[in-house]
């Protein structure tokens, strides 16, 4: 399977990967884990990405398209992959279905986890992250497991104007996306709000079908 996970920032995209790769056996490519990987490591890549990052802006175009290259390019994605995180602008998608043409692979479906701003503002607040593994929690909705050593931190983007700003930037740059999408049939509508269990039964029901068309 190859899935584009689309939503705003929050909506529970990088929750749900986790299920999703754990269950039907493909790797995630979270863009974001990446970029955040190279910041703490101090790379080139890194001390330019996170002047975006912290402003809630997108990283350039190029530096973004670089990155999927090379991740696509690993023995681990040929049996599918889940990209979460990209393509985020039209310039990404061309992008990537030139990469895929090259390669003779086509989408399986492009998932769109709907979810209303202010409930994405409550989700985001309360949000930590795992400085190990990269995994996220919720302090009330999905909580840490006890007796494991986490290194819990808040992302340095979640606070409130900047994930207002990030919400912003996905309106005006990575919805459009989804018509784009729409007209290709690969795009697949998934109202986010309910329990963690919920919303992955809406998106099993979904890669299902795929499987068994
Ligand atoms: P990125 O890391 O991709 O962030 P994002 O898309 O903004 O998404 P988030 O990670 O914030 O949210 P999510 O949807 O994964 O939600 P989560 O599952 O954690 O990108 C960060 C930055 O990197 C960008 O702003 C940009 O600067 C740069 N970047 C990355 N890719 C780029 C690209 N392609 N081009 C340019 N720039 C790029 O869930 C959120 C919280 O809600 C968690 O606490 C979770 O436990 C909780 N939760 C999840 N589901 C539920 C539920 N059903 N009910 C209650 N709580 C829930």
């Amino acid at each position: 399977m190859r899935i584009i996970f689309l939503g705003p920032p929050g909506a529970g995209k990088g929750t749900q990967s986790q299920n999703i790769c754990r269950d039907y056996g493909i790797r995630q490519i979270s863009t974001g884990e990446i970029l955040r990987k190279h910041t703490t490591e101090g790379t080139e890549l890194g001390k330019e990405a996170a002047n975006f990052m912290k402003r809630g802006e997108l990283v350039p175009d190029n530096l973004m398209i670089d990155i999927i290259i090379s991740e696509l390019k690993k023995p681990e994605f040929a049996k599918g992959f889940l990209l979460d995180g990209f393509p985020r602008t039209p310039v990404q998608a061309e992008a990537l279905d030139g990469i895929m043409a090259k390669y003779g692979i086509k989408l399986t479906c492009v998932l769109v986890l709907e979810v209303p701003h202010e409930e994405i503002v409550k989700r985001i607040s309360l949000r930590r992250t795992d400085r190990k593994t990269g995994k996220t929690y919720h302090l009330l909705f999905n909580p840490p497991p006890p007796g494991e050593a986490l290194e819990l931190y808040q992302r340095e983007d979640d606070h409130e104007d900047t994930v207002k700003h990030r919400l912003v930037v996905y309106e005006s740059r990575t919805k459009p996306l989804i018509k784009y999408y729409s007209s290709m049939g690969l795009a697949h509508r998934i109202n986010g709000v309910g329990t963690l269990e919920e919303v992955y039964g809406k998106i099993t029901k979904i890669l299902d079908e795929q499987i068994h068309k």
